[in-house]
């Protein structure tokens, strides 16, 4: 049987409810029994059957008050009671169920991580304990009895607060927990086993205090501080930004090695990738430092935003999602640097969503049609829905939009929301209308905003001519006009600002509302013709086309007066750069970079102390990945080329300057403040082009023996690896023998490897994967080996062979049966042939077509190839 469709618009209220459940766990990593004791009502009177949700356990017996039932009909994902006879509108079950967590590789449901037992219930795990009505709008009061040997499983820990605990006989405890506050089963966890645990308290603004308790495995409590600092700071900025306070005694975090995601937000008891708690300065770099308070805020930013007020059904994940992305975007903007945050999350929707919506998987913020879930945890989800937040926030103002959040909040408190919900408490409480605004949560596809300009001498006026334009997707044919907020700054040509003013009056805001196909927007009195700044900011999701030229861009650069601008006018010229030299490669020109751009990164590079953390974004060479999307058609071996051109070229031309600065910003101690880093990212980028001069190999390995944090380390390691430098397999060795042992630090290095520009990099791969520190059924290291290979190394996985492809291939047919979640993130590649010339396109569809005449091939794996190969 093919596996079926959801549809957002036959969403149905359920016929029953369930108020409160008693969940006792006999934990053994082997078999654990299950005992569901839930008090169902009846909401519909007119129902007669109850359908649970519920697979990949052993069932043993169900009671209805008390009594054995037999009522009922089972199939490969529910059971279904037949309820004709019962004239009760509130009945107790009791429902036992036996489990295998050890072998459960899935990583869903109740599963082994290392000695540890824990759960992952969203979206639809919960599913894998017991039978249940296993959707986000049943919320019900959950005690948990969890009992356990002792000595293995020291800690019992599920949500809420711990009401009661005892000995039993042969080594066995017990511990109780309940929470007080109703909650959907996608938000249900448990953990136990042995821990290091640092303890904190926070008390809140009202003067609570809150018992703060991080759990990681023995041995790591040196690498823990960090998170737990993170922790504090995201419930203190909660509080003064969004006047939001905790609402339990206690809160838990849990750092586990095997996780399907990130992070995991369950109330009061989180669980959490160890890649996204564990740092010290030996072992983290600053990016990893900055990814772990990150996450942490938004995991702890949930507890308002996704569960105090959770989904009505999972069409409307980014109601939570979007929304708590974009408030963890604001910590980050908040308390570092916003122009740095702003680049960096621009830069992942500009590749990785807008690849998104030009694939197969094609989806609005809030999808129509949904086979499996876990397939729509995606960056449309998560970073447009934050983007469409964003807008809101622009058209409204802070001032407003926290009276919209507070309404929201006030109005959906303790219930299951919806993305209109909260659309139409910002519209209420700001009086803006959002009528139109409405479109962007329907409908999927990047917008095209199309520009031109004219000036007009005689009348001192300036015209943009706005066109916008959404092409097709694959799930939505038909598109309409959007509501765009248009962002726009003009310049002279001696870089001074001018006055938006239409004649002669100021216009009420840098925000244009472009809500036609075609708008022209006029000023005036303007004196001189302006360059125009538009999107700034990147005030809305949607491509922008104006026919800049270089003079323009490099105005731009130097006189803007806002950091984000003058990143993306270089990005601009850098896109400039590579389409002309991509063409030069094809045509088998010479390649040659224009030398106003080589001045103009010279002029940046003089004068890096402006802006030490803007200089280093922007004088960092976007990634292949990056460059790839600014084609239709993806050249990979071009792309690789022209982009070490340009990296030699930029070295050798600035060769000097770039060795004068990296000798001036080396730094004897580590910290982690913000100048630091900054000093640090600007050091390592100085370093990244003299990698590839005559002095690469001298440097690059000085630079690995002198370093004391993973940050300069690893800089120096990969350094090596891209510029194939003499020093890489001695340098490669000497941090395997390392760090063997860790994972979490070898998965940087398996990365390294996977990303190598050698000839044979597959070989390799494939003698990695039986490397001692690889795990195949650990997803940190699948990701770094195998995602890097496919996904980072795009000539490698694209060898014309085909060789790449049936890699992949081959690894997802395993991980179909062990972790299809998995399997479905690491396929995205192969199903995005469209993207490639006629050659590829067929051995990757014939990739897919042998994945698909799999047996038993997983709904995860089946939505994403069937929509592939449609
Ligand atoms: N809600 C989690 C977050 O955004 C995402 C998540 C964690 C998840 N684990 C998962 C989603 C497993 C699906 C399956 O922080
Ligand atoms: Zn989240």
């Amino acid at each position: 049987m093919l596996p079926k469709a959801k549809y957002r618009k036959d969403y149905k209220q359920p016929d029953f409810t369930i108020s409160d459940i008693f969940l006792e766990f006999f934990l053994e990593a082997k078999q654990t029994k299950v005992i569901a004791k839930t008090l169902v009502h009846k909401l519909n009177p007119e129902a007669t059957t109850l359908r649970l949700d519920g697979h990949s356990f052993q069932f043993v017996s169900i009671k209805l008050n008390d009594v054995a039932f037999t009522q009922y009909q089972q199939d490969n994902e529910s059971l279904t009671l037949e309820l004709t006879e019962l004239n009760m509108d509130k009945f107790e079950l009791e429902i036992v169920t036996l489990l295998s967590p050890a072998n459960n590789t899935s990583l869903q449901g109740l599963y082994q991580s290392g000695e540890a037992l824990c759960t992952q219930c969203e979206a639809e795990g919960f599913r894998q304990i017991t039978y249940m009505l296993d959707r986000p709008d049943v919320l019900a009061r959950y005690t948990t009895r969890i009992i356990a040997d002792k000595n293995r499983y020291p800690f019992l820990l599920s949500n809420g607060n711990r009401i009661r605990q005892g000995e039993l006989d042969n080594g066995y405890h017990w511990v109780e927990w309940q929470d007080p506050f109703p909650k959907p089963s996608y938000l249900f966890a448990l953990v136990a086993g042995d821990f290091d645990v640092l303890r904190d308290t926070f008390i809140t603004k009202s003067g609570r205090e809150v018992a703060l308790e991080l759990y990681v495995d023995k041995g790591n409590l040196n690498r823990a501080d960090w998170a737990m600092a993170s922790l504090k700071k995201s419930m203190k900025w909660d509080e003064e930004r969004f006047d939001l306070e905790y609402d339990l005694d206690i809160y838990m975090i849990v750092a586990v090695d095997f996780f399907n995601m990130g992070a995991m937000e369950n109330k009061g008891l989180n669980i959490f990738n160890s890649k996204f708690v564990l740092a010290n300065p030996q072992t983290a770099t600053d990016n990893d430092y900055l990814d772990i308070e990150r996450v942490i805020a938004h995991e702890y930013f949930h507890n308002w935003t996704g569960n105090r007020v959770t989904c009505r059904d999972w069409f409307q994940l980014s109601l939570k999602e979007g929304l708590t992305v974009f408030r963890d975007q604001e910590f980050s903007s908040d308390t570092g640097s916003r122009t740095v945050n702003r680049i960096n999350n621009v830069k992942l929707l500009r590749t990785v969503q807008f690849a998104e919506d030009a694939s197969p998987m094609a989806h609005a913020i809030r999808p129509e049609k949904v086979i499996e879930m876990n397939n729509f945890y995606t960056v449309t989800v998560y970073e447009k829905g934050a983007e469409v937040i964003r807008m809101i926030h622009s058209l409204l103002g802070e001032e407003k939009f926290q009276a919209g959040m507070k309404l929201y909040i006030a109005e959906n408190d303790g219930t299951a929301a919806t993305c209109e919900d909260f659309v139409s408490a910002m519209e209420r409480a700001s009086g803006i209308d959002l009528t139109q605004f409405r479109r962007w949560y329907s409908q999927s596809g990047t917008p095209e905003l199309t520009i031109t300009d004219e000036y007009d001498t005689n009348t001192l006026t300036y015209r943009l001519k706005v066109a916008q334009i959404t092409p097709p997707t694959q799930d939505q044919m038909d598109k309409v006009n959007l509501h765009i907020p248009l962002r726009v700054a003009l310049y002279d040509v001696d870089g001074a600002k001018q006055e938006l003013q239409l004649n002669g009056e100021r216009f009420a805001s840098d925000v244009l509302n472009v809500t036609q196909y075609e708008q022209t927007f006029e000023f005036s009195p303007i004196y001189k013709r302006p360059v125009p700044a538009l999107l700034c900011e990147f005030s809305a999701p949607v491509k922008l086309d104006f026919p800049y030229n270089n003079e323009q861009l490099i105005t731009l650069m130097k006189f803007a007066e806002n950091g984000f601008v003058r990143w993306d006018s270089v990005q601009m010229l850098l896109a400039n750069e590579l389409r002309q030299n991509l063409q030069y490669h094809q045509q088998q020109q010479e390649l040659q970079l224009s030398s106003a751009f080589l001045a103009a990164l010279q002029n940046l590079l003089e004068n890096y102390q402006q802006d030490i953390e803007l200089t280093t974004l922007i004088l960092t060479l976007p990634k292949e990945t990056e460059f790839a999307e600014l084609f239709k058609t993806i050249d990979p071996v071009g792309i690789r080329v022209v982009r070490n051109f340009m990296q030699k070229t930029i070295a050798n031309h600035l060769k000097d300057h770039f060795l004068r600065l990296y000798n001036h910003t080396r730094t004897e101690n580590y910290q982690l403040d913000r100048e630091s880093i900054a000093l640090r990212s600007f050091n390592n980028m100085c370093l990244s082009y003299l990698a590839f001069t005559d002095l690469g190999n001298i440097l690059v390995a000085k630079h690995y023996n002198h370093a004391n944090n993973m940050t300069d380390t690893l800089a120096a390691l990969s350094l090596a690896a891209q510029a194939q430098l003499a020093c890489r397999d001695g340098l490669l060795a000497d941090f395997e023998q390392k760090w063997q042992d860790d994972g979490l630090v070898m998965d940087k290095w398996f990365a390294i490897q996977a990303t190598r520009p050698d000839e044979n990099v597959l070989g390799l791969v494939n003698q990695l994967m039986e490397h001692p520190s690889f795990n195949f059924n650990n997803p940190n290291r699948l990701r770094a080996l195998v995602g890097s290979f496919c996904g980072q190394n795009l000539p490698a996985f694209h060898m014309i062979d085909g060789s790449g492809y049936r890699f992949l291939v081959d690894i997802l047919i395993r991980l179909n049966s062990s972790n299809p979640q998995i399997a479905a993130r690491l396929i995205e590649p192969l199903i995005r042939f469209a993207r490639y010339d006629s050659q590829r396109q067929t051995l990757m569809k014939r990739g897919l077509e042998r994945l698909r005449d799999v047996e038993n091939l997983s709904r995860d794996l089946f939505e994403k190839i069937e929509k592939a190969l449609q």
